[in-house]
């Protein structure tokens, strides 16, 4: 196991909230002292603008964001000018699906699942309203899970745009994205993927997905809230129309028209999120040197831990008992998910309850919430028994009635 006792000491919050059992990480990772420090560091030296000004403080504060467009990429394998810095995974997966409104015809098809976020989901969704393209969900196994013979079984030449969540977000599943982005290709159609639970948790790496567009956010991975990635093959991103129009994305402007930069500037629209980039980089770093097996390791073994204590007490049902992400939803019967929540709160246990989201997911499941309980790094084997030991006292307590 990790000496989590050491990692807490790189989470501030812990300092303020020692008794604190987060289990709440799929929605929002703890930050980490150093990338605040990064942060910090922007805000206290430099706090000037990036690519504009002639003069070291701004050549300064463009070399750090630079550095971190870098970072990202060799982070996931990409080349530089693939990684385009936005608000976070929805900004990021709206800026493809509102290109896309220019390039599908009535008739094309979108290949989506009932596992994804409404950011992935909902952009489609209107792209294809917008469009005349169908929407074509990918039949889930009994599990709940994307399989490669369901996506086959939707598969046309019709279809153009297969976007899906390489994590789901309430289920934990892994989606066999290198297997469907083949198929895709073969096809002729482009891949999307929402990595936005996945990047914080495992090795992701484009050479090996192929996969043509990619979203993530910082504030999964220890990073700062506000800033995310779209990763996108060079050649496509430069097809693209750009989402928004503005400072330093143009090329040559005259009175009734204008050019673009080829990207990742062309997507970059007026000041980026620079504080947040150069946050990221450091998130990424920490990981780094941690390293996923580690990461994996620990997560995994507290996921089984908690598993196995969950199943000794009667009346809980888990809904993804075979996640790959150390991701628990499940709910407690006959008493509704948010006053589970609102209970463990008292135990300072922070659990998500809810849709998380992902509607499509909670009605494939036949039920309209559910609780969730997501782990990283900083939790122990004492935030497991104290979940186990305070869903318990929320049971008793609700049964009195
Ligand atoms: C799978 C998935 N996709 C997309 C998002 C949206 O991310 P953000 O809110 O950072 O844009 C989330 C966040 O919960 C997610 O879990």
């Amino acid at each position: 196991m990790m000496d989590v006792q050491s990692i807490r000491q790189d989470f501030p919050v812990y300092q303020k909230q020692p008794k604190l059992t987060y289990l709440d990480s799929a929605a929002s990772s703890l930050k980490v002292k150093s990338v605040i420090d990064q942060v910090d560091h922007y805000y206290h030296t430099l706090g000037v603008n990036v690519h504009r000004g002639a003069y070291d403080l701004a050549y300064e504060a463009t070399r750090l964001y630079e550095e971190a467009r870098s970072t990202v990429a060799s982070f996931i394998g990409a080349e530089t000018d693939e990684i385009i810095f936005t608000r976070g995974t929805t900004s990021s997966l709206n800026m493809i699906a509102y290109a896309y409104r220019e390039i599908l015809k009535p008739g094309d098809e979108i290949i989506t699942s009932e596992l994804e976020h409404h950011s992935s989901l909902l952009p489609w969704m209107i792209t294809a309203q917008k469009t005349g393209a169908i929407l074509k969900y990918v039949p889930l196994s009994k599990e709940g899970r994307i399989t490669i013979e369901g996506f086959r079984s939707i598969l046309s030449l019709n279809t153009k745009v297969v976007a899906l969540t390489h994590v789901s977000n309430v289920m934990g599943y892994l989606t066999p994205i290198e297997e469907i982005t083949r198929l895709a290709h073969q096809q002729g159609a482009v891949v999307v993927l929402d990595a936005a639970q996945s990047v914080p948790h495992m090795s992701v790496n484009i050479t090996n997905l192929a996969v043509d567009f990619l979203a993530f956010s910082g504030h999964k991975m220890f990073g700062p809230s506000g800033v995310g990635v779209l990763y996108g093959k060079k050649h496509l991103l430069n097809q693209l129309e750009p989402f928004e129009y503005g400072g330093e994305m143009a090329d040559q402007v005259d009175l009734t028209q204008a050019t673009w930069k080829e990207a990742p500037l062309r997507f970059e629209a007026g000041t980026p999120v620079i504080s947040g980039a150069i946050g990221l980089a450091e998130a990424i770093r920490y990981i780094q040197k941690i390293g996923f097996k580690a990461i994996h390791e620990h997560t995994h073994e507290l996921h089984q831990y908690t598993l196995k204590k969950l199943r000794e007490i009667d009346g809980i049902t888990v809904y993804n008992s075979t996640a790959e992400n150390p991701v628990i939803a499940f709910n407690v019967d006959n008493i509704h998910p948010h006053d589970i929540a609102t209970m463990l709160d008292q135990y300072q246990v922070s659990v998500r309850a809810g849709h998380h989201c992902a509607q499509l997911v909670t009605k494939f499941l036949g039920v309209n919430s559910t609780l969730r309980a997501s782990f990283h790094i900083y939790n122990s084997k004492e935030d497991c028994d104290a979940f186990v030991h305070s869903i318990q006292a929320a049971k008793d307590f609700f049964q009195q009635f």
